[in-house]
């Protein structure tokens, strides 16, 4: 069963006379514990698909179900409610508080939803992240890489069902980011989370189980479903 998917799913933007087809009715579905990677060129709609896909923007046609649940029908409460507790996110910068520490940052969203942290699983996604010597360090002090690792954790510590990423490894070099890509993907296999990862590196885009390439707001190709038991 997907755990995720859309049906028909469109972005319109309107600029004067003419419409911007940002996606143009995409219907595909993720599968529970599986790591797909969106690849395309800059401006193909990657963003657009992952931002209505999350439930961050919303699409001007089609539908996107969570564990069939429309997302779409709910409100803007209701939906950042189910956004933090069900979905994480990182992005290319790393977005963390600098007057708190690495391990601060990562406790922020579960103190805002008002929940007790599992001690238990943040240990292991502390342990999978490799983070255990930054966690009294402020976000200044650590290196570009440790600091999306921590912003990984933090989007981790609500155990999301789905992780979404847009270019993660963006910000980093060649070796930070290729590091940062394996811990992404072993952390959502071990922990079985979803993953779905934005990305014009061909590169990056290889490490998943399934590539789908975007190309003018269309799937243009699809490698077809990931295996969720593979490793
Ligand atoms: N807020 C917006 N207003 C108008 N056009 C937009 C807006 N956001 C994105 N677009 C357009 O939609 C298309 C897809 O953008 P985006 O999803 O950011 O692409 P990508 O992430 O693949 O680089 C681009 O042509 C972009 O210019
Ligand atoms: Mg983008």
């Amino acid at each position: 069963m997907d755990i995720i998917r859309c049906e028909n799913l469109s972005k319109v933007y309107q600029s004067g006379e003419n419409k911007v087809y940002a996606l143009n009715d995409v219907s595909v579905g993720f599968r529970k514990g599986t790591f797909t990677a969106i690849v395309g060129p800059s401006g193909s709609g990657k963003s657009t698909f992952l931002h209505l896909l999350s439930g961050l923007d919303r699409p001007t046609g089609g539908k996107v179900y969570y564990q069939d649940n429309d997302l779409y029908q709910y409100g803007d409460n209701q939906l950042s409610v189910l956004r933090r507790r069900r979905f994480g996110f990182v992005f290319q910068s790393y977005n963390l508080v600098k007057e708190l520490t690495g391990m601060e940052n990562i406790l922020l969203p579960v103190m805002l939803d008002n929940r007790r942290p599992d001690k238990a699983y943040l240990d292991r996604v502390i342990e999978l992240l490799d983070i255990g010597d930054r966690l009294n360090h402020l976000p200044g002090a650590m290196s570009g890489g440790q600091q999306q690792r921590v912003s990984i954790a933090r989007a981790l510590a609500n155990k999301p069902a789905v992780l979404f990423a847009d270019e993660p490894t963006g910000n980093l070099d060649g070796r930070n980011g290729r590091e940062v890509l394996q811990l992404l993907r072993k952390t959502s296999y071990d922990l079985g989370i979803t993953l779905v990862l934005v990305t014009h590196d061909i590169h990056v885009a290889e490490q998943a189980g399934r590539m789908i390439y975007i190309e003018d707001g269309r799937i243009a190709r699809d490698s077809g479903a990931d295996d969720p038991d593979r490793q």
